[in-house]
């Protein structure tokens, strides 16, 4: 199972390494990452900061000065394979006791200097917005003190520091449009280890897609908890209530991703996450008018029912949502939909499962990421609502979803076969070295034969078949 819908089951955990020639004599970090693109991407702000110090890395972390692991705490079992890896990290301080262990990211912040005396290797916690410090906290640690910083900010984006692209394949990248969430779902524990919500400057955005663009690649994803709330005012952290005269100034997200589009047609342009409650047809008709905008939308909905969206506080009704989707149908008539869905949340009846499914028969997804529900500590639903519905009974309705998400990923992966694609090629495909594998506008991986195409190229791939998930076919002119 996915921790999110961006990053790969098999990056998770996967050694990050900076790109660049090691610095001779430097130190040496060894850097992974769990959870959802924004903690990847914090990993190349991170690496940045250390590279400026000195740092390489390595993929060893046996031979590493530093380890650093940027944790999630989005469910529980995120945070039990944290706990799994620190044991194995262990043994490397055996051999090297003046080894330094650092835990980023949501799980350090959610457990601030508790996490030190619940595991004694570690030597560092740091939040998601206190990155900066680190040098100093690696000091300090050095001395054997041990180092803890996890003030939440409302202002930091890290906006002027240009990240190192870790595990790139050259072609793809994210980059952060806003920090933190507002919207405390009652399930979520993102508000508490991320902070409040704040858009980043929209020229530094820009600035860093146009970058990319000139060292070669070729598509980005603007990331953000609620990508819908963006508004860039001038100041940082979203004003409460704005005057008519700074709404006139500020900058939409919809403006946003048509300044990103406009860097050049082919420059392809994705984002993540919307929010049904924020999607206005505004941004729609934005991903209408430029091709290189993706016509592809995960839009979470989390239940199919309206008395257990309002228990999570999700700001919508079914009816809501279905009309979003509609909208959606209207405006792009191809667009791809992905959703998210928790189920056995609270108090969840047989009949309320059953409005998910019919919901999911309903938009008949392209993809989806489905949980069981996990209570979190802090959250509005730990404190006031009793996780009530029993595990062997979350576990068979989460297979009931997952069973008919396959069903619908393989219908709608079949609609593909005849049709001709534009493919991003993003490298050689796993299985075969004589064919490439790139993504279509609607995000469905292409497989085709390699002839003299290569990484980065726009192909069109005519399909003439398929897996359950996959498109395969040829090159056209
Ligand atoms: N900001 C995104 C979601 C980020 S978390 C949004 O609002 O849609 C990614 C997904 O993890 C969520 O959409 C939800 O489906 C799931 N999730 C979050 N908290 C959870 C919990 N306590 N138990 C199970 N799944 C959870
Ligand atoms: Fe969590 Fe809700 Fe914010 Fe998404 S929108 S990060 S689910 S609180
Ligand atoms: Fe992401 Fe996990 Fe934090 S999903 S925001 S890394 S809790």
């Amino acid at each position: 199972m996915h921790e999110n819908k961006e990053i790969d089951e098999s990056k998770q955990g996967e050694a990050l390494m900076i790109e660049s020639p090691a610095a001779k004599g430097g130190k040496k970090l060894f850097l992974e990452s769990y959870g959802c693109a924004m903690n990847f991407s914090d990993s190349e702000i991170v690496a940045s900061i250390l590279k400026d110090q000195g740092f390489s890395t390595t993929q060893d972390f046996f031979e590493a000065d530093v380890i650093f692991v940027n944790t999630c705490a989005i469910r529980e079992g995120a945070e039990q394979r944290v706990r799994k890896r620190l044991t194995e990290y262990r043994k490397a301080k055996k051999t090297n006791p003046d080894l330094i262990i650092g835990v980023l990211g949501c799980m350090a912040e959610r457990l601030k200097s508790q996490f030190l005396e619940e595991e004694k290797l570690v030597d560092i916690v740091v939040g998601p917005d206190a990155y900066r410090s680190l040098p100093q906290l690696i000091e300090t640690a050095e001395t054997g003190q041990k180092a803890v910083n996890v003030l939440l900010s409302k202002e930091e984006t890290y906006a002027d520091i240009a990240p190192v692209r870790l595990g790139s394949n050259g072609v793809t990248a994210f980059i952060s449009i806003t920090r933190g969430c507002d919207n405390m779902c009652a399930f979520c524990v993102v508000p508490f280890t991320r902070g409040r919500e704040r858009s980043r400057d929209p020229e530094t955005i820009v600035n860093e897609a146009k970058d990319l663009f000139e060292k070669g690649y070729r598509e980005v994803t603007l990331l953000g908890q609620n990508v819908d709330s963006y508004l860039w005012t001038g100041g940082g952290l979203k004003k409460e209530n704005p005057t008519a005269q700074e709404l006139s100034e500020a900058t939409t997200f919809a403006q946003l991703m048509e300044k990103v589009a406009l860097i050049n047609p082919d420059l392809r342009v994705r984002f993540s996450t919307s929010h049904p409650k924020d999607m206005s047809d505004e941004v729609l008709h934005i991903i209408a008018k430029y091709d290189n905008i993706c016509s592809y939308v995960h839009l979470p909905v989390q239940s199919g029912n309206s008395r257990i969206l309002e228990m999570m506080n999700r700001g919508y009704t079914r009816e809501w949502y279905l009309n979003r989707i509609a909208a959606i149908r209207t405006i792009i008539p191809d667009a791809a939909i992905s959703m998210d869905i928790i189920t056995g949340f609270c108090s969840e009846t047989e009949e309320e499962h059953r409005d998910t499914l019919s919901l999911m028969e309903e938009v008949k997804y392209h993809f989806g990421y489905m949980f069981a529900y996990s209570e979190r500590p802090k959250t509005l639903a730990e404190r006031t609502y009793k996780d009530d519905v029993p595990e062997e009974i979350k576990k068979r309705r989460l297979q009931e979803i997952v069973d008919l998400q396959v069903k619908h990923s393989a219908e709608r992966t079949k609609e593909g076969v005849g049709k001709v694609f534009r493919v991003l090629v993003e490298g050689v495909s796993k299985k075969s070295a004589e064919e490439l594998y790139g993504r279509n506008s609607q995000n469905t991986v292409v497989v085709f034969p390699k002839k003299n195409y290569k990484k980065g190229d726009y192909v069109n791939v005519l399909v003439d078949n398929c897996t359950g998930g996959t498109l395969i076919g040829n090159a056209v002119d």
